[in-house]
């Protein structure tokens, strides 16, 4: 089997979509593709995938914002997103059904800490609809829950050190 993380390119968007699509669409909190093609491009070393036997498992995607402030669903990071911002958030992040447990996932939010880390970033923040527990193992801690779209979020913050 191959495994391997890396930067997500152009030709990854269609089916990191896909995975979204899969993901989220049972919590309605589905991302339009061009969103993503619009974080590529916004911050091409925030985003992640794993690819696994030639396809895409797992994505992991992130912008960097000058002041703290709650995540909001359909927001244009090429306007959010700021290349000296020290609140990193993560946007979205899924593995693909038949590859979860099995530790693709933290892998992917590891790799993410790592990017904060070296982009000097003070403190991550994401919000979640059900996956608290994933985040709990690094650390992360419930800072409020929100409602958007009738969807209950909880909002999610990591201080780094
Ligand atoms: C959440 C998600 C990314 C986890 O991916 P995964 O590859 O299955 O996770 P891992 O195998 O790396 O899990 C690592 C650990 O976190 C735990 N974990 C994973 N998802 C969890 C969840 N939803 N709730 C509680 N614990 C969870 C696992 O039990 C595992 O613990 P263990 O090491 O003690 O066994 C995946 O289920 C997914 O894509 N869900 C839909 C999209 C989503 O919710 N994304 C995150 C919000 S932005």
């Amino acid at each position: 089997m191959t495994i391997g993380l890396r930067y997500a390119q152009i030709s990854d968007i269609k089916a990191v979509g896909d995975l979204d699509y899969e993901a989220f669409n049972p919590y309605g909190t589905v991302e339009n593709q061009e969103t993503f093609h619009r974080r590529r491009i916004a911050f091409p070393h925030g985003f992640v995938v794993k690819e696994l036997d030639g396809e895409i498992a797992a994505y992991g995607c992130s912008e960097k914002w000058l002041a703290d402030r709650d995540p909001g669903l359909g927001e244009d990071p090429i306007k959010t997103h700021h290349a000296g911002g020290k609140i990193f958030c993560i946007t979205g992040m899924a593995v693909r059904m038949k590859y979860r447990g099995k530790g693709y996932g933290l892998a992917v939010l590891d790799k993410l800490i790592e990017i904060a880390h070296q982009e000097g970033c003070t403190k991550i923040i994401l919000e979640t609809t059900h996956a608290q527990g994933l985040y709990f193992k690094r650390g992360f801690r419930i800072v409020r829950s929100r409602e958007e779209r009738g969807i209950r979020l909880d909002v999610m913050a990591l201080d780094l050190d």
